[in-house]
């Protein structure tokens, strides 16, 4: 047989589902699969799936799947992240050539992408960190493909990534070379921190719509929704989900209310941490579900006071103008940690293309994303907009009153509250950070900077003299 111009690594769901799509687009492919106990008939389901046999080699050996690619081989690796693509990428090591190159599509951590790359480069192997959106449909029928890498090995994958990706409103690629390194995959982090927080306002906006409305009034709301501005894949599988039932009972009614994560959510916030940016409302997603996580203790705690709400009357144009409200702070604090990381790592990132490759395929497409790739043109930031500034001021009245209704209703809007502390923070002139200043140079002297002060200047009182 022919070698293959690709060879994919891994045939879980998302990976077999890539391979798919890979065959679809006219690419012959290897496909190759460990034999373990659980995996081992993965490669033989795969070949009887696919009816294009004359274009696909498999195999569960590692060194017949490397020997059927031409070269420079071009390998995407579509394994668990973590400890195993080390391991993986030991044992292809000794069976690859000069020039070869490493696709990691996995939600891989940045800096373990810049580990593996400044290791394999060593050696003469291309390492490019890919970020896949899309789940599992996305990587059938045509993901988000966030690269990070060189421009020598990009154009030597481009064509088949590209070919696979989904396609923008001008039928462009929702694929592109993003930035060096491991930047593909911390453009894939802050993916999932602001998909965590979309994901956690429509959970909010449930709950307080919960009160007063049915599953289908909801879903009917939401698909209303839909039809405006506000439209998302989030928004639209949201209400695709409050109308599913089975065996004539709602399936999000019988579902436990405690929310898992695989990781990416809490790396996008701690990564602020490091970078001295804000991204309050992927904190509070995060938060969001590890509370949930504490069931048991919920439960406990739930059944020791009385909870009795007042139901409020909810206007549905306030709660959508809050929605809007939080949206746009969360893609702000979103893509100002990009910023951050651009210049922190000199990865000179652009965001308007970021956003563009984010208009379809992934999790967080969304007309808005849409609006974002003008908005955050030339190295905008939306609050470089009047436009938007007038919006959020306008809005202010609105998300206070869901804030007030949660109160008293006694329902959690971590999400729209962090949203509301930030932006009012963030347009506060005067905030009390000088009490800050002051206790930390009484009891450290640490020195402050005055008022009328060069910011170079910084002052010291000793504070327990009388
Ligand atoms: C995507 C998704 C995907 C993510 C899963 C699980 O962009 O296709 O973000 O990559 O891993 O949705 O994420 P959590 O388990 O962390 O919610």
């Amino acid at each position: 047989m022919a070698k293959s111009v690709f060879g994919v690594i891994g045939l879980g769901v998302m990976g077999s589902n890539l391979s798919h799509n890979i065959i679809k687009n006219g690419f012959s492919l290897s496909v190759y699969n460990r034999a373990v106990e659980g995996e081992a008939h993965l490669v033989t389901d795969f070949l009887n799936e696919d009816k294009t046999e004359d274009s696909v080699f498999g195999t569960t050996q590692l060194e017949e799947f490397v020997a059927s690619l031409e070269r420079p081989r071009k390998i995407f690796i579509m394994i668990k992240a973590g400890s195993a693509i080390d391991y993986l990428i030991d044992q292809l090591l000794p069976l690859l050539s000069e020039n070869d190159i490493v696709i990691d599509g996995g939600n891989s951590y940045y800096e373990d992408t810049n580990r593996r790359k400044t290791y394999l480069e060593k050696k003469g192997i291309s390492y490019i960190g890919c970020g896949v959106s899309g789940g599992a449909l996305g990587a059938l029928n045509g993901p988000s493909l966030m690269v990070g890498g060189t421009h020598g090995a990009y154009n030597e994958v481009k064509v088949i990534l590209e070919s696979i990706a989904a396609k923008d409103k001008d039928n462009e690629p929702c694929c592109a070379l993003l930035g060096p390194e491991g930047s593909g995959h911390f453009i894939k982090m802050i993916h999932n921190g602001i998909e965590y927080v979309e994901m956690q306002l429509l959970a909010e906006l449930y709950a307080l719509l919960s009160t007063q409305y049915s599953n289908n009034q909801i879903a009917s709301i939401f698909s209303e929704w839909n039809e405006s501005e506000l439209n998302s894949y989030l928004l639209d599988i949201t209400a695709q989900i409050l109308t599913k039932k089975e065996n004539g009972t709602y399936i999000i009614d019988s579902i436990l209310d405690k929310a898992g994560n695989k990781g990416t959510g809490s790396w996008s916030s701690k990564v602020a941490f490091d970078l001295g940016s804000v991204n309050t409302m992927m904190a509070s997603a995060v938060f969001a579900r590890y509370i949930s996580s504490f069931k048991t203790q919920r439960e406990i705690l739930s059944e020791q006071i009385s909870t009795k709400r007042e139901v409020e009357e909810l206007n549905l144009e306030t709660l959508k103008s809050a929605y809007k409200f939080a949206r746009i702070i969360n893609h702000y604090q979103g893509f100002e940690i990009l910023r951050q990381a651009s210049k922190a790592y000199n990865w000179s990132l652009n965001l308007s293309e970021i956003a563009r490759v984010w208009t379809n395929g992934c999790i967080i497409r969304s007309v808005f994303m849409e609006q974002s790739i003008d908005l955050l043109n030339d190295g905008q930031s939306y609050l470089d907009h009047k436009s938007v500034i007038n919006l959020l001021h306008k809005f202010e009245v609105d998300i206070k009153d869901i804030l007030g209704t949660g109160l008293k209703v006694r329902i959690s809007l971590s999400a729209f509250h962090s949203a509301y502390d930030y932006w009012i923070a963030m347009t506060t002139k005067r905030l009390p950070a000088n009490l800050i200043q002051a206790q930390r140079d009484y009891f450290g002297a640490h020195t402050y900077q005055k008022i009328g002060h060069s910011y170079d200047e910084f002052f010291h009182t000793n504070w327990e003299t009388i």
